[in-house]
């Protein structure tokens, strides 16, 4: 048995919700909730759950099977990565390459490609998520396209950004390696059937990987989007997923006091509706920056939505807000603690770092200065969270805080499908579909105009005719 198959390991690493400072008994009766009006709230909350379950491995919710995926095939695709190539790259955006920075910065050494070699072990990887065209250039000051991996991620295969990143990385390739050779260098991560890439996997040979059906760019990150990246750096992805099946049991349970994700959707989504559209999310570790970036797009792009259910127009979505502790306290906190009161704040603390760091005592005879000595880094952090926790809860400011243990993949895989299956929630509380994003796809298409792609004409009219209001004047 593996150590996070052990029940008492999975307690002691369990997430827990520490939601005290959103309770009247801590913040007052007139900045919290009571425990009656969470009772009230129960059934509906539970009905919530219910349909997400009710979906389960249906339609767009079958990433809720990705726990339970067979990961061999890409456990061996990753081997062969690491044994052939120095460098990883992938190529993709939004959903398709969220995940896997957040898993990069949460999982590996922080320096990890700038470490030698052997301390390395393994390929260095870049997440090439935007497409500056400076920034794609530097790359190739840092790395040898001949000793590099491509991963071009994208489901549909029409993302402009990265199918552009994949015309250039390709024609680097080529011209180094020629037609024949330049294939081994591709991975291609996209539908198994759909889409138009695949029909350039068949024609070019590339080894590909396949986003399940059902799974959506912000609800891949346990697919082989996040998966195969971070398989190829080393990353534990089985504990990734015995961390989320973990966090999939815990969140099966009706009770709404033992289902963490159903309590914070729950309260999540009464913030909203009494007035706290904002919802901040605010890691103390540096590692877990780029998990608030994930979250940001999972929760923005799933709960912000024109029409409800019954296609009535509701636009409604609570906008995420991504903060660093102790950072964004000398940035944003004091906005946060004086300003309007239209925010709920969710903090993510570690227990144990992997290193502690003693603060070396020097008695200089300035008080500011001397009480520090003898303490930790590490026992800093965490007073200025729960300093900040408290100063808030002081002020009437709703907050609560997601407690880590440590992190590992075991963690990481439970918070990603925690806040997963809390969004499929919210989507039902909010009574929207929380799983598609015409949002996004509007941006696209106007783009696709803009660039004279077939098919959109009539976009490109409608931005002419636009363009011919703009007045001179308002460009100053
Ligand atoms: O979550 C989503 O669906 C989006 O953010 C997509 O991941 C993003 O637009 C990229 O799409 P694709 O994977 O089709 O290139």
């Amino acid at each position: 048995m593996l150590h996070y198959d052990e029940p008492s390991w999975q307690i002691a690493h369990r997430i827990r919700f520490d939601f005290n400072n959103l309770m009247a008994d801590t913040i007052g009766e007139a900045h919290g909730f009571t425990e009656a009006e969470l009772g009230r709230q129960t059934e509906v909350a539970q009905a919530a759950l219910a349909a997400v379950q009710a979906k389960r491995d249906t339609g767009w919710l079958r990433w809720m099977g990705l726990p339970y995926q067979p990961v061999d095939d890409l456990l061996a695709t990753a081997a062969d990565v690491r044994a052939r190539f120095k460098n990883f790259v992938v190529l993709g955006i939004g959903g398709s390459a969220l995940g896997a920075i957040a898993l990069q910065d949460a999982l590996l050494h922080p320096y990890h490609n700038q470490l030698p070699d052997d301390a390395r072990g393994g390929p260095r990887l870049y997440v090439l998520d935007n497409i500056d065209p400076d920034w794609l250039l530097a790359l190739l000051d840092v790395l040898n396209p001949t000793e590099t991996c491509f991963d071009v991620i994208t489901k549909s295969g029409s993302t402009a950004e990265t199918m552009s990143q994949f015309l250039w990385t390709r024609q680097l390739l080529v011209d180094r390696l020629g037609e024949q050779r330049y294939a081994e260098h591709v991975i291609a991560t996209t539908d198994a059937a759909k889409g138009s890439l695949r029909p350039l996997v068949d024609q070019e040979n590339y080894h590909s990987c396949v986003v399940p059906d059902g799974v959506g760019g912000r609800f891949s990150v346990l697919s082989a989007v996040g998966l195969l990246p971070a398989a190829v750096a080393g990353i534990d992805i089985r504990g990734l997923l015995a961390g989320a099946a973990y966090a999939d049991r815990i969140s099966a349970t009706p009770d709404l006091w033992q289902n963490t994700a159903l309590m914070y959707a729950l309260t999540q989504y009464l913030a909203y509706r009494r007035g706290q559209p904002l919802s901040v999310m605010m890691p103390y570790a540096q590692g877990l920056r780029t998990v608030a970036d994930w979250y940001a797009q999972l929760w923005a792009e799933s709960l912000g939505k024109a029409e409800d259910h019954q296609g009535q127009v509701v636009n409604v979505g609570p906008t995420p807000i991504k903060a660093l502790g102790a950072t964004d306290q000398h940035s944003q906190a004091q906005l946060y603690i004086a300003g309007p009161r239209d925010k709920i704040f969710t903090f993510v603390t570690v227990d144990k770092f992997a290193n502690e760091l003693p603060i070396p005592t020097w008695r200089t005879g300035q008080s500011a200065v001397d009480y520090l000595g003898g303490h930790t880094i590490n026992e800093l952090l965490a007073a200025e969270a729960e300093g900040t926790a408290l100063a808030l809860a002081a002020a009437g400011r709703p907050n609560a805080t997601f407690k880590v243990s440590e992190v590992n993949a075991f963690t990481l895989g439970q918070l990603f499908y925690l806040l997963e299956i809390a969004t499929a929630i919210s989507g039902e509380l909010y009574n929207i579909d929380a799983f598609n994003q015409p949002g996004v796809e509007a941006g696209k298409v106007r783009a696709y105009a803009l660039l004279g792609r077939p098919g959109y004409e009539a976009q490109a009219a409608e931005i002419e005719a636009l363009r011919g209001k703009r007045k001179a004047r308002y460009e100053i």
